[in-house]
């Protein structure tokens, strides 16, 4: 299994601070950045300026995890801006091997990620397109959420189709991870962590890292 990484969302962060919210994190493997756009989901947030003011002050890389609808319009210019790494939702977008692609070429990593209900078997061909593949744990949009527990086969089926195919993908889960469902995560497969209330509800959010990354280690 690949090493875990455990990767905050600011999402849960104070968002007048981040400066300083970035500064809490600076052992974590990379920052957990939630784009919404108030269309793909109910929610909105922040867009690609605030997102680069963040990687230009961010101890760690990025990871953007774009929920906005027409991803093959926007997601590449996440990519222009040096965002080292950029998830897309499936859902939103038509041409999702194209555009794996062209976040690659453009020199960022390309993630792709799927909702709960989404399946993963007609995606399982373009896992050599991607860097890295987000099973979201909860339905995309809102913090605090709980660990839903019927994704769990689903992640299993990517963990074997990854070590099947010999690619190296990472395999990301997002939305209700704690340190007491980061196990059943791990142990069905995924390896890379995304926490934001965890993390930032956290008294001390460097050592909730510390923590999860011990229990998410198998
Ligand atoms: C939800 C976001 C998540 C969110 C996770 O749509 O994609 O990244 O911040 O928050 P927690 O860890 O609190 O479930
Ligand atoms: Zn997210």
């Amino acid at each position: 299994m690949p090493q875990c990484c455990i990767n905050p969302s600011i999402l849960s962060a104070d968002f007048v601070n981040l400066e300083a919210e970035l500064q809490r994190i600076s052992n974590a493997d990379s920052v957990h950045v939630d784009v919404m756009d108030n269309h793909f989901v109910p929610n909105l947030t922040i867009g690609l300026p605030v997102v680069q003011r963040i990687q230009a002050v961010s101890p760690v890389p990025l990871d953007a995890h774009l929920m906005i609808s027409d991803a093959d319009r926007w997601a590449p210019e996440y990519a222009d801006a040096g965002i080292a790494s950029v998830t897309f939702h499936a859902e939103a977008s038509i041409a999702p091997v194209k555009l794996a692609r062209e976040l690659r070429a453009r020199g960022s990593k390309a993630g792709m990620a799927l909702r709960p209900a989404t399946p993963v078997e007609p995606y399982l061909d373009m896992l050599p397109e991607l860097d890295m593949l987000l099973i979201m744990t909860v339905e995309p949009g809102f913090g605090g959420q709980s660990f839903l527990d019927l994704t769990l086969p689903k992640i299993r089926r990517a963990r074997a189709a990854i070590d099947g195919s010999g690619v190296g993908v990472a395999l990301q889960v997002d939305g209700g991870i704690t340190e007491e469902t980061i196990l059943r995560a791990a142990e069905a497969g995924a390896n890379v962590f995304v926490a934001g209330s965890a993390v930032y509800g956290a008294a001390d959010p460097a050592g909730a890292i510390d923590r999860l990354r011990k229990a998410g280690s198998l």
